[in-house]
């Protein structure tokens, strides 16, 4: 498995251009199976998970053509199962059940398993394409759907921790083709969903309150064929605006959405990072002084929880305390750990992460455990003195694209090292 070298104490400099949203990316994907005619899906990042989710497509039976920021998907006819190994790997997949259910009243998936970051349910998923008719038992692993007919329904799908991002998008997919109006209420507002709901509007859709914890769907007979951009990374972007500030450096996001931000650039300007936005540049400039702050996660406008990692590691940077609370997942933490290993002083309480920052980093060897996990131990080593060696980084291409090159090109001293 390749690792990736890095030395650290480089202030990060320069531009860096923003990669199309994965988390936009896949459940559009998802969606181009609700129509037989051609999609194509344009400024989509070069990531393992994007050719995981066009090999599931394809499992079952859909012409799909990945090029260069580019996936064409003809879902000409497709049948309800497909490679189930693949399925069960990636946990964004589940997405594909809301499609299949709606265009052929049938799918077969396996179900997913929890992950490192938490057990990560599938009840609201499954609750929301109950209440629209759908049959859905689970059989040795499997979540096996059927509707006779989809009817439209008022569905609540607020759950413990909150909306569901991927359920509101599966329900909101499935209702679709539904006869008559679907109302989800206590929908996810994060703007991947707000995006999928404009590509299924040009599909043909009649959504409309997408962003909103009101979602009105209208079902349609038939979608046809669009061809769409997905709108930048907001995560990516922050994850670069977290590293400018980390390492003292000053970086432009090129092509960012300071819209989708807000959360973040907030939190950065209260720490001290000087954020600026011009035009559709978003300059970050680490300001004389940091300062702890605390930080609690919350659904989408909060402060996004794939961004926690990140800030904590700029706060293991910073002189004072700092208190990280997780309000999204239960297990997510992983990367406090390993960030003890380069000298941070991290304690656990439940939900919370208190920081005692300031104590300076020196480089070692760590494990990456999953993808935004692995963002924050590279920011923690760009950011520590000597050499930091961050291993299993596939979770970093999965999300992250060229990420190694992208650095480079900031003046970071880093290397991929293939792995035996
Ligand atoms: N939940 C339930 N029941 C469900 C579904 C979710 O209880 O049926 C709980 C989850 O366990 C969690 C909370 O609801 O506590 C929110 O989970 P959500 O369903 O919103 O997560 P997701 O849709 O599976 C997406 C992103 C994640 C991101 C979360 C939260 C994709 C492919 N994944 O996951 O992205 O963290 O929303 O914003 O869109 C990442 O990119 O690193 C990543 C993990």
């Amino acid at each position: 498995m390749d690792s990736l070298l890095i030395r650290g104490g480089v202030p990060l400099y320069g531009d860096v251009q923003i990669s199309g949203s994965k988390n936009s990316t896949l459940p559009i994907m998802a969606a181009a199976l609700l129509t037989a005619e051609k999609c194509v899906i344009r400024r989509v990042p070069a990531l393992s998970d994007v050719h995981f989710m066009a090999s599931i497509i394809a499992s079952l039976g859909a012409e799909v053509k990945v090029e260069p920021g580019c996936v064409t998907i003809q879902a000409a006819k497709i049948k309800p199962h497909g490679d189930y190994e693949l399925i069960r790997k990636m946990r964004g997949s589940i997405c594909i059940l809301g499609p299949l259910l709606a265009r052929l009243r049938r799918a077969r998936v396996s179900l997913p398993g929890g992950c490192v970051i938490g057990t990560r349910p599938i009840d609201l998923h499954l609750k929301g394409m109950r209440e629209l008719g759908a049959e859905i038992p689970i059989r040795n692993g499997y979540v096996c759907a059927v509707a006779k007919r989809l009817q439209g329904r008022e569905i609540f799908m607020g759950g413990r921790s909150g909306p569901t991002v991927l359920g509101t998008d599966n329900v909101m997919m499935a209702a679709t083709l539904a006869e008559g109006v679907t109302v989800i209420h206590s929908a996810a507002c994060e703007p991947e969903v707000v995006d999928l709901a404009n590509f299924l509007n040009a599909m043909g859709a009649r959504i409309t309150g997408a962003g909103s914890p009101t979602i009105t769907i209208v079902g349609v007979k038939a979608l046809h064929g669009v061809e769409w951009e997905v709108i930048p990374d907001r995560i990516e972007a922050a994850t670069y605006a977290v590293a400018a500030a980390a390492s003292g450096g000053e970086v432009n996001l090129l092509g960012a959405r300071a819209d989708h931000l807000s959360a973040v650039t907030d939190k950065l300007r209260e720490a001290g990072v000087k954020v600026e936005r011009n035009g559709a540049i978003i300059n970050v400039k680490r300001g004389s002084r940091l300062k702890s702050v605390d930080v609690t996660t919350q659904p989408y406008a909060g402060f996004p929880t794939d961004v926690q990692a990140q800030m904590m590691a700029l706060m293991c940077l910073v002189p004072g305390m700092s208190i990280i609370t997780e309000r999204i997942f239960e297990s997510r933490f992983t990367h406090a750990a390993e960030m003890g290993r380069l000298g941070a002083d991290i304690s656990i309480e439940g939900p919370s992460a208190i920081i005692k920052g300031g104590k300076p980093l020196s480089g070692a060897p760590v494990m990456a455990s999953d993808l935004r996990a692995s963002a924050a131990l590279v920011i923690a080593g760009l950011s520590a003195r000597g050499e930091t060696k961050v291993n299993r980084i596939y979770h970093l291409d999965r999300g992250y694209e060229d990420i190694d090159g992208k650095l480079r090109k900031l003046g970071a001293r880093v290397e991929r090292v293939p792995g035996e």
